[in-house]
């Protein structure tokens, strides 16, 4: 199922992110995988800088863009975000080793996951991020807005919870 909410403020979206965060993190010996897809400037980071402080890490997210991947420890469960913008090809991913890290416990939050397809663990939960009218493409302090799609049991738990 698809749903669609708009995001008034980057506060807005940053306490979603949060609310995902938390639900992330009661969710014990699953591992979860989050794709956050959209145009630069969309508001990904800052949902994920969000995601962070519902599980407890202070501070924004560090930028994954040159390095790809950025590992957090969050009590028991290790985060990675993930950031393929750059992606040059398929050796790229292998060479992160993401089946390695697709394990209970683990979190991957993926921006540009489209840059990935076919080569990801499977996806739970997509995020799209857009913003909320034509002709407010591109104007940073405009509302945005996000279409959430759950896939399997666990994407929908978490896609139902965003959605209400
Ligand atoms: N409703 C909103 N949601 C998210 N970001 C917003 C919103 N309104 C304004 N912004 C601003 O837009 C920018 C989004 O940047 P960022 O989260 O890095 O995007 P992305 O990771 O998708 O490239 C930030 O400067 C943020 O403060
Ligand atoms: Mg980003």
């Amino acid at each position: 199922m698809t749903t669609a909410l708009t995001l008034p403020t980057a506060v807005a979206t940053r306490e979603l992110g949060a609310r995902l965060g938390r639900a992330l993190q009661s969710m014990p010996g699953v591992p979860q995988v989050v794709a956050l897809n959209g145009d630069l400037g969309a508001g990904k980071t800052t949902f994920v800088s969000g995601v962070l402080a519902g599980f407890g890490l202070a501070g924004p997210a560090r930028s994954p863009t040159y390095t790809l991947i950025e590992p957090y420890e969050a009590g028991t469960r290790t985060l990675y975000h993930l950031d393929l913008y750059r992606l040059s090809g398929p050796r790229d991913l292998e060479a992160l080793g993401l089946r390695d890290l697709h394990v209970s416990d683990s979190t991957l939050l993926i921006e540009w996951a489209e840059r990935g397809a076919g080569a990801l663990p499977p996806v739970d939960l997509t995020l799209q991020f857009g913003y909320a009218g034509a002709g407010l493409a591109g104007a940073d302090d405009a509302p945005r807005q996000l279409t959430i799609t759950g896939h399997g049991a666990v994407g929908e738990r978490l896609a139902a919870l965003l959605s209400k």
